[in-house]
Formats: structure tokens, C-alpha cells, sequence
């Protein structure tokens, strides 16, 4: 059987990663794999069960039995951890910071590599992972990689909407220094930093409309599937 097609989108918080990934996949019908979510329900599992985030066999007792599926609706992508669901518990400001955490101990890295390849990999047309590290390391080969950025103030307002919107009322300026602390845990840490693969098309959404961003991946795309035309 034919690999899917494997679209990375990787980029910093509030880059529009998640929206634009999850309008995708419904329009192409592709499987959405949210990495960030696995990592978030990690530090979920911790939390509740009171383990450090250095705690490695802690850790490791978590990532044994951690059983993370998907649904992408045209809502949200909802999030299950062992059929509950905790999409919105994954995305407090103070689990997103704990995610941060968690996702810079290798032993977490290593267990969910082969949990996000074999996502990737069981779907039938194709599938879009967004991440971090997905075009640098969770799939080198990927037939299309993007890279997401935005200037910070405005991926913070951003996020700043979000949260508000769901009821959690964060100053924007603590918003920021918050998503500044990730940005600098996720892009300095040993193991697979944040960081844009060199083959990565990259796309600045500080001035482009979501919308936009989306037409630009779904044309190229539309460039993979295309027979080659030669003579
Ligand atoms: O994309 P997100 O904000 O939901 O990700 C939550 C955290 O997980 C983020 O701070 C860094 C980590 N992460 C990672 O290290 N590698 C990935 N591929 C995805 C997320």
C-alpha cells in the first residue's frame, strides 16, 4: 500500500498552526495529528497524578499507558485521552506551560516519536502533523514541510482572544511573556528545538489572513498530488 502524503506545519504558539491544520484536513481529507496535544496530555497525566516533570520514571509510567485519539470536527480537532474528552483542559495557560516542560525530557521525545509516525501513518490519503520538530525529526522525508511564524505581539493577541473567549481573562502582556518563555524553552532545548527545516517552505501569517495561509499550503499541495507533466 502507497505512503500517505505527509504534510509537516511546524511554527511557534499562536502562529495559526492549529487552525489553518485543522481547515486543511477537513478540506483535504487528510488525518490531522495535533503533536502538541500528545505533549499536552502528558503533562495532563502528570499533573493529575502529581508527577514531576523530571520525574523519568514517573514519566515513564504515564507514557506506557497514555492512549491519545482525535476527532476533527468543524468546530475543533477534539482531543480524547482515554475517551475523554480534554481538549479543552490540554490548552490552560498553566498546562501549556507544563507541556513546554514535559516535551524538553528525552524519554518523553523518544516514546512519542513511533505514537506520532504510526498517527501519521495509518491514514489512508494523507496527513498533516503540526508540531515543532516534525520536519526535522518526527518526518525528515516529508513530501511538503512548512514552516509558521508570526511576530510575537501579534501571536499573543492572538492567544490572547482565544483564552478570552473561553473564559480565561490573562492581561495580554502576561499572555506574551508566558508564550515568550515557551518560545524560548521550546527553541533552546537539547533535543529537537523548535527550529525550521532547511527544505521548509516558510510563511509569515503576522500580516496574512489565516484564509490566505490556507490557500497557499492547499495549492502546494495540490502540487504533490499533480502528475509531472514532462517530455
Ligand atoms: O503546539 P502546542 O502549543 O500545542 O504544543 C505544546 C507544547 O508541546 C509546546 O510548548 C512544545 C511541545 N511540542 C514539542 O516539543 N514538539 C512538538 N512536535 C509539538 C509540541
Amino acid at each position: 500500500m502507497a505512503q500517505p502524503l505527509i504534510v509537516a506545519i511546524d511554527g511557534p504558539a499562536g502562529a495559526g498552526k492549529s487552525t489553518v491544520s485543522k481547515i486543511l484536513a477537513l478540506r483535504l481529507g487528510f488525518t490531522l495529528v495535533d503533536t502538541g496535544a500528545i505533549y499536552r496530555c502528558v503533562a495532563l497525566s502528570a499533573r493529575r497524578a502529581n508527577i514531576k516533570f523530571d520525574d523519568v520514571p514517573g514519566l515513564a509510567e504515564i507514557l506506557g499507558g497514555l492512549e491519545v485519539t482525535f476527532r476533527t470536527d468543524e468546530d475543533k480537532n477534539h482531543v480524547f485521552l482515554k475517551g475523554e474528552d480534554v481538549s479543552e483542559a490540554i490548552r490552560t495557560p498553566e498546562n501549556s506551560l507544563a507541556a513546554s516542560q514535559v516535551s524538553a525530557q528525552p524519554t518523553v521525545r523518544a516514546a512519542l516519536l513511533g505514537l506520532q509516525r504510526k498517527l501519521a501513518l495509518a491514514a489512508e490519503k494523507g496527513a498533516i502533523l503540526e508540531g515543532r520538530d516534525i520536519g526535522t525529526v518526527v518526518f525528515p522525508d516529508a513530501n511538503l514541510k512548512i514552516f509558521l511564524f508570526a511576530d510575537p505581539k501579534i501571536r499573543a493577541e492572538r492567544r490572547f482572544e482565544e483564552l478570552y473567549s473561553k473564559g480565561h481573562e490573562k492581561p495580554v502582556g502576561e499572555v506574551l511573556a508566558d508564550q515568550n518563555k515557551r518560545d524560548k524553552e521550546d527553541s533552546e532545548r537539547e533535543h529537537a528545538p523548535l527550529k525550521a527545516a532547511d527544505d521548509a517552505v516558510q510563511i509569515d501569517s503576522t500580516h496574512l489572513p489565516l484564509s490566505e495561509v490556507v490557500h497557499r499550503i492547499e495549492e502546494l499541495v495540490s502540487r504533490l498530488s499533480r502528475p509531472k507533466v514532462g517530455l
